[in-house]
């Protein structure tokens, strides 16, 4: 054999490899495929900087214990690039071992880049230096704006395809998202918007990933960008484009507290009942947002739902006669057998219920503390402290680096005047911020 040939017969050996190892993720109107297979999906979201690096194959492989095919991730911007063009991707920013953590455990990734991405995450996962940039408008048709999110976008993708992450090259990830509910906040927009989000498509289409893109919440999504749908319920849900099977990307399982808000609880009946009616539906893939742990059987071929909230029903199929409970849906994997009840699901639910200790009893022996804040180069923006006759945007004084502004003023009274009899009230006309209550009253 002479060098050439050996050359090639390895040339070959290296192509035959990538491509046994590599996924053809494609999709017709009713699913996901995965090699030529019609997919059921069931996926989870974990945000891998909200747990620590060693925490991570525990909690992936608790979801793969519970059913789950696939973890879902957003990438947070602001964590990874804090100031401009200085990456960060070290301990629980490291996207890398977070995927390869998913991989090892034989699930696949869904890789939601934005990269904005709103996440209940300071900003929406923005860095303050893209807000600070001379002529930027976030989230629209604006060249300083888009240029960076195509840098830190191509950035992403050339990170994972250089470790051959990507299903089409034997890797795990069988959809990427560019955006994230842009759908909901485009009209005002106008044309900008339009253009933008056809920049958007083009943007990330043309980065070649070779799996499906998706964009959550937004109707007729530039093809070819799948459209999918956020929501406590999406049964009902119809992707604009009828080649786009129906997938789900948040079936929030829970929400944040507002302040002073009741704790929302969303019992998993429901959220199961919302399960089964999606896939009886048509879903080919749904999210969990974020993930709790449940089984659910997914191969089912019936599916008896009774959609009435408050009464039971006795349905009669195929000869035999099924109770469904309210609200709820059974299914029968062999179309005869029930398996699975989603008023029946039995789940353990856990409530965190803030209690006093011993020490907080007395309100008195509560002590306050103080812990100073890293401001030098935040305050002010490093300028120290201002006056000024109004309240101000937070983010322009602080720079993101505190979640704290102390407003001080002084009046001064004279000892005769008949206000210090009385009640003074100090109103801030405001409406963008929040303080303790709307108006803060202060009896002297
Ligand atoms: C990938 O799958 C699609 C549909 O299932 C098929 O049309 C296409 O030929 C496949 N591509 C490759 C490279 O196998
Ligand atoms: C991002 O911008 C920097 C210049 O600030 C440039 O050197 C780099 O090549 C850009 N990266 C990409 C992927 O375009
Ligand atoms: C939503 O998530 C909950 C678990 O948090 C699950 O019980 C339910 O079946 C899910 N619903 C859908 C439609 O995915
Ligand atoms: C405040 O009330 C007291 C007693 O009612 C009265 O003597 C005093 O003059 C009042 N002061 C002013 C500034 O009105
Ligand atoms: C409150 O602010 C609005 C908008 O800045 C202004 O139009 C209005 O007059 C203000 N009201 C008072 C009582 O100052």
């Amino acid at each position: 054999m002479n060098r050439f040939n050996i050359l090639f017969s390895s040339l070959i050996f290296s192509f035959a490899l990538f491509l046994s190892n590599a996924l053809n993720v494609t999709h017709d109107s009713r699913s996901i495929i995965i090699d030529g297979n019609h997919r059921i999906i069931l996926s989870g979201s974990i945000h891998y900087l909200r747990s620590t690096a060693q925490m991570w194959p525990d909690l992936i492989r608790k979801a793969k214990e519970g059913g789950l095919d696939a973890v879902e991730t957003y990438v947070f911007w602001n964590a990874h690039e804090p100031t401009r063009r200085q990456y960060d991707f070290s301990g629980n920013l490291d996207l890398i071992r977070f995927l390869k953590t998913i991989q090892d455990q034989g699930l696949y990734a869904i890789l939601r880049i934005g990269p904005y991405t709103c996440a209940e995450w300071n900003y929406g996962g923005f860095p303050v230096w893209l807000h600070n940039m001379p002529g930027v408008s976030l989230r629209t048709k604006n060249d300083v704006f888009m240029n960076e999110m195509k840098n830190f976008t191509t950035l992403i993708v050339d990170m994972v395809k250089k470790e051959k992450l990507f299903a089409s090259q034997g890797g795990n990830i069988i959809l990427a998202q560019v955006e994230n509910e842009y759908g909901n906040v485009m009209d005002p927009y106008g044309d900008d918007g339009k253009s933008y989000i056809n920049w958007c498509a083009q943007m990330a289409n043309s980065l070649d990933i070779g799996v499906p893109w998706i964009m959550c919440q937004q109707a007729a999504a530039p093809k070819p960008m799948l459209e999918t749908c956020n929501g406590w319920y999406c049964d009902e849900y119809k992707p604009k484009d009828p080649n786009t099977p129906k997938m789900w990307t948040e079936n929030w399982t829970g929400w944040f507290k507002s302040w002073g808000g009741a704790d929302p609880l969303r019992t998993a009946e429901d959220l199961s009942y919302s399960v089964a009616r999606f896939f009886q539906k048509g879903g080919t893939l749904q999210n969990y947002y974020m993930v709790t742990i449940y089984q659910t059987k997914e191969k089912s071929s019936c599916f008896l739902s009774n959609t009435n909230t408050k009464t039971d029903a006795n349905v009669d199929f195929g000869g035999i006669s099924y109770f469904v409970p309210a609200w709820s849906i059974s299914i029968l994997p062999d179309c005869r057998e029930e398996a699975y009840n989603t008023a029946k699901v039995s789940a353990q639910t856990s409530l965190m219920v803030k209690k006093l200790n011993k020490a907080e009893d007395e309100p008195s022996s509560l002590k306050w503390t103080w812990r100073p804040e890293l401001i030098e180069s935040a305050s002010v923006q490093g300028r120290g402290d201002v006056s000024i006759n109004k309240i101000v945007d937070q983010k322009d004084m602080a720079n993101d680096a505190s979640d704290y502004l102390w407003y001080m003023t002084s009046i001064d009274v004279a000892k005769d005047d008949p206000m210090l009899n009385g009640t003074v009230t100090l109103r801030v006309n405001d409406t963008g911020h929040v303080l303790n209550g709307q108006n803060m009253v202060t009896t002297m």
